[in-house]
């Protein structure tokens, strides 16, 4: 059978798998890239999360995460695909990398077989790049695409300032020199005695505590780089609580003055670099994006200090781990009428965004996504 060939004139349906760490997630969307703003639609998405799974260890076991990948792939492809499961997409997007090895590879067999049974066209996907995408799902957004943007990636395994020039050409303008922000909110969220992932509990308690209780460090917040460092927090927090145990309002208390500090270095890094390179828009985007109170700041600064520079909003159900994003990063190559061997595809546990230019990953060598058990 003939490959089948897609061409930018032409709507098509993409599959989406990721597995990348601890959800498994498949999606459909129906893209179609003819006329000035690509008309996309969200077809099928389900989300299948392994929390309650790796809770018990206080984070992400990579084998115990690859394993439970297995069935749920299984069972989301079954559910997903409908009743003519080979032809319900005429593309495969799957995550390649960063991610966890062993999981990764449990999505990319499955996008294989089906490429094989298929003869879709098939592209690895950077998660990362997905993370980015997830902000084109929203037809608003599209139709306010225009290069050159700045985001903000902040999500458990990573935390860049990232410029986009084009589709598949970012430049890192900053990072996180340790932990990862979403890490942070993690590994205090656990000192103050809260089950993984902390992040989202924390920032709930957050809600009700005052947040100038407690003086957080905020390093490198007024280093005149644009990178950024979260693990002294976490140790300065570590010496105040002990082993104490700690509840209400000292725990609210708490919860709010770490919530305020990553969030205010998070801010400060982003307008600074809002400061440093002309855009149209700013987008936030990964786990940490689905908090409040980041949210929150970010746009009131951003009437102070950069009210000319749009906020692309992020569809908050679209900010952690999911295959729609990777659906969506899917179709940006698919469209630009890249493909990948689908024979010889393999996961790059340490993918990085690419370097200036040409958008060419390149390869750190680092297997993680930043919520490994202890
Ligand atoms: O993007 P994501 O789902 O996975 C990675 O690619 O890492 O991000 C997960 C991270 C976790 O660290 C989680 O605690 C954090 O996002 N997170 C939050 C919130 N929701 C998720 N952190 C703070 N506040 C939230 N509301
Ligand atoms: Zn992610």
């Amino acid at each position: 059978m003939p490959a089948k060939r897609l061409t930018r004139s032409k709507p098509f349906r993409i599959l989406g798998i990721e597995t990348s760490c601890d959800e498994t997630s498949v999606a459909i969307l129906s893209v179609d890239p003819r006329g000035a703003v690509p008309k996309v639609r969200i077809l099928r998405h389900a989300v299948s999360s392994q929390v309650a799974i790796h809770a018990k260890y206080g984070g992400v076991v990579p084998e115990v995460a690859a394993r439970s990948h297995v069935p749920e792939v299984i069972a989301l492809l079954t559910s997903q695909l409908g009743s003519k499961p080979l032809a319900s997409f005429d593309a495969i997007a799957v995550t390649k990398g960063p991610g966890l090895a062993t999981a990764l590879r449990v999505g990319i067999t499955a996008a294989q077989t089906l490429a094989y049974m298929t003869d879709a066209p098939m592209v690895g996907v950077n998660h990362l790049e997905g993370h980015l995408a997830s902000a084109w799902l929203l037809p608003e957004n599209r139709r306010r695409w225009r290069f050159p943007m700045l985001a903000l990636l902040v999500s458990g395994g990573h935390t860049e300032i990232v410029l986009m020039k084009d589709f598949g050409a970012y430049r890192i303008l900053g990072s996180t020199r340790d932990d990862a922000a979403g890490e942070a909110f993690d590994k205090t969220a656990k000192l103050l005695g809260l089950e993984y992932p902390g992040g989202p509990k924390l920032s709930k308690l957050a809600e009700k505590g005052n947040v100038s209780a407690y003086d957080m460090p905020r390093p490198m917040m007024h280093d005149p780089s644009l990178d950024m460092s979260f693990s002294g927090l976490k140790s300065h927090v570590r010496r105040l609580v002990g082993d104490k145990r700690v509840k209400g309002k000292t725990l609210y208390d708490l919860a709010a003055s770490i919530e305020q500090a990553i969030v205010d270095v998070l801010v400060a890094k982003t307008m600074r670099a809002l400061d440093l390179h002309r855009v149209n828009a700013l987008m936030i985007v990964g786990g940490v994006s689905a908090n409040r109170k980041l949210r929150e700041d970010m746009a009131e600064t951003m009437k102070v200090h950069h009210p000319n520079i749009r906020l692309l909003r992020t569809p908050v159900v679209y900010s952690t781990d999911n295959a729609a994003m990777i659906a969506a990063a899917g179709a940006w190559r698919i469209i630009k009428g890249e493909r990948d061997d689908w024979k010889n595809l393999d996961a790059e546990p340490g993918l990085d965004l690419g370097c200036e230019g040409g958008g060419v990953a390149k390869d750190i060598g680092r297997e993680s996504c930043g919520r490994g058990a202890p």
